[in-house]
C-alpha cells in the first residue's frame, strides 16, 4: 500500500552527509543552549500562575510529572537523532519507519507544536513588551495592541508586536544559523541569569506556611496542572530538528537534549517551590506576570523589573527556536515532495532555505496577530503530546526492524522507557478539555485531505 511506503534510512543518512546542504556549524553547547532557548519561556513567566491556582504548591510536583513524560520521550529522542541525523526531527525518523501517511500526519501535527508556539509565545512577547514600555509612558495605539476580541470591551485590530517580532526574527534567521545560534547564546545567558536572581532573592522571602495545605485540589489538580505546565517543557525537541547542521550529531545531539531537559526541570520545580513559598497560591488569580508578581509582593520591585525584562528576552528566543523548527521540517517536507518544491530552496549566499523561513514567519505572525492565541496553548500541548507518543512507539518498531543500524546513543530499558513515555503522555491528554481534542480532531482531518489530494500524488517516493 503506497501510504506505508517507507523511505530507505540508509540512503537519507548519506544525503544528510553529502557535500551542498545545509552547513554544518553547531557543537553540544551550541545544542544545550538551544534548547534551553526553546524551552524556558511563556510556560514559566506566564503559565505558572495558572498552574499554581490549579494545583497549588503541588505545582512543584506537576512539573515533575511533566518532566517525567518528556524525559522518556527525551531518550526515544535521543537515541532517534543519534542514529538518523537528518533535518525534520520525527517527522523524517517516521518517515524511515512507519510509512509515508503517518510521517506526513506527524509532520502536520508539528505545525501545532512548532508554529503555533511560535505564534502563542509571540502574544505572550506583545503583552510582557506593552507592560515594559509602559513603563516608560510609551503606548501602541489600542486598535493595533491585541488580536480582535483578545481584551473583553475593547476594540482591537491586529496585534502589532507580536507580528513586528516574528519578522525581525525571520529576518535573523534567514540571515544563517550560525549567527543566530550567536544572538540566541546571549539571550539565553540572560534569561537564564534572571531566573537564577530569582532564585537568590526571592529564596530569602520563602514563608513555609504557605505551602500548606501542600496538595489542596488532590491528585486532579496537580495532573491538570501538569497538561497545563507541559507546555513549558516543549522545546528540548526542536534541538534534533538541527541534526543536519551539527558537527558531531551522533555524540552531540542526545548531550543537547537531555542536557537542556535536566536542567530546565531543576530550574522549574526550584522556581515554582520558590513562587508559591512567597505568595499564597490564591492571589495568582488573574495574573499574567507571576514570577515578577512574587518578587513585588516580597517588595523587590528592583529586580522584579529585571525580571520583566529577562521573560521578554526569553521569550525571544523561544521564538526563534520554533521558528527554527518549523522551517527545517517544511524543508524536510517539501523535499521529500509532500509539500510544494520551493519550501526546499536554499540561499546561495546565506546556505538557508529562505523561503520556507519567510512563509513560517509571515503566516504564523499573522496568526499570531489576528487570532487570541492564549487560548490555544492547549492545543499545543495535545499536538505535542501526540508527537511524543508515536516517536516513543517508533522507537520500539526501528529496534524490531532494524536491529543492526549503528545507534551512537541507545534509549535504555526498551520496551519499557518508551512505553511509559506512551502512558505518561496519554495521561496527560486525558487532562486537557473536551473542546482540545475537538479542535485537534478537526485540524487532523485537515491534514488527511491535504494529504490524499496532494501529497501523495507529488511524494518524490511515488515518482521513483
Ligand atoms: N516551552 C516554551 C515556553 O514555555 C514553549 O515558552
Amino acid at each position: 500500500m503506497s501510504i506505508f511506503r517507507t523511505k530507505n534510512l540508509d540512503a537519507m543518512v548519506a544525503a544528510s552527509r553529502a557535500p551542498g546542504g545545509l552547513k554544518k556549524v553547531l557543537g553540544p553547547f551550541d545544542l544545550i543552549l538551544m534548547g534551553i532557548g526553546a524551552i524556558v519561556g511563556t510556560g514559566i513567566f506566564v503559565l505558572t500562575g495558572t498552574g499554581a491556582l490549579t494545583a497549588g504548591p503541588a505545582l512543584t510536583i506537576s512539573f515533575v510529572i511533566a518532566a517525567l513524560a518528556c524525559g522518556f520521550a527525551a531518550m526515544c529522542y535521543a537515541e532517534f537523532a543519534s542514529t538518523v541525523p537528518v533535518a525534520g526531527s520525527i517527522y523524517t525518523y517516521s518517515y524511515a519507519t512507519l510509512g509515508e501517511l503517518v510521517a506526513w500526519m506527524i509532520g502536520w501535527d508539528l505545525m501545532l507544536e512548532y508554529g503555533l508556539a511560535a505564534s502563542a509565545v509571540s502574544v505572550g512577547w506583545s503583552g510582557y513588551f506593552q507592560s515594559l514600555i509602559s513603563g516608560f509612558g510609551l503606548h501602541v495605539p489600542q486598535a493595533l495592541s491585541a488580536a480582535p476580541g483578545a481584551l473583553p470591551g475593547v476594540v482591537t485590530y491586529f496585534n502589532l508586536p507580536a507580528f513586528v517580532i516574528m519578522l525581525v526574527l525571520t529576518m535573523l534567521l534567514s540571515w544563517g544559523i550560525r549567527e543566530s545560534a550567536r544572538m540566541n547564546n546571549v539571550m539565553v545567558a540572560i534569561k537564564v541569569g534572571v531566573v537564577l536572581l530569582f532564585i537568590v532573592v526571592g529564596a530569602r522571602h520563602v514563608q513555609p506556611a504557605n505551602w500548606q495545605p501542600f496538595m489542596p485540589f488532590g491528585m486532579t489538580g496537580t495532573l491538570s496542572a501538569a497538561a497545563i505546565v507541559f507546555f513549558a517543557f516543549i522545546g528540548f525537541d526542536a534541538v534534533t530538528s538541527a541534526a543536519e547542521e551539527v558537527k558531531r550529531p551522533e555524540r552531540d545531539l542526545p548531550i543537547g537534549i537531555i542536557g537542556s531537559l535536566a536542567g530546565c526541570t531543576v530550574l522549574y520545580v526550584v522556581v515554582s517551590a520558590i513562587m508559591t513559598g512567597i505568595v499564597p497560591f490564591q492571589n495568582f488569580k488573574g495574573v499574567d506576570h507571576p514570577v515578577s508578581l512574587a518578587l513585588k509582593y516580597a517588595g523587590e520591585n528592583w529586580v522584579a523589573g529585571f525580571v520583566d525584562l529577562g521573560a521578554i528576552l526569553g521569550m525571544t528566543t523561544v521564538i526563534l527556536v520554533m521558528s527554527y523548527g518549523q522551517t527545517r521540517i517544511i524543508f524536510a517536507m517539501s523535499r521529500d515532495g509532500l509539500l510544494p518544491k520551493r519550501l526546499s530552496s536554499i540561499h546561495p549566499k546565506h546556505g538557508t532555505p529562505y523561503f520556507a523561513t519567510w512563509m513560517v514567519g509571515i503566516i504564523f505572525g499573522l496568526l499570531a496577530a489576528l487570532i487570541p492565541l492564549n487560548v490555544l496553548t492547549e492545543l499545543i500541548n495535545i499536538g505535542t503530546l501526540a508527537a511524543f507518543s508515536l516517536v516513543s512507539i517508533a522507537i520500539i518498531i526501528l529496534r524490531k526492524q532494524r536491529p543492526d543500524l549503528h545507534r551512537a546513543f541507545r534509549c535504555p530499558g526498551v520496551p519499557v522507557v518508551p512505553l511509559l513515555a506512551v502512558a505518561f503522555c496519554l495521561t496527560l491528554m486525558a487532562y486537557l478539555s473536551a473542546i482540545t481534542w475537538i479542535a485537534f480532531g478537526v485540524w487532523l482531518v485537515i491534514g488527511l485531505v491535504i494529504y490524499f489530494t496532494y501529497a501523495r500524488k507529488n511524494s518524490l517516493l511515488n515518482k521513483q
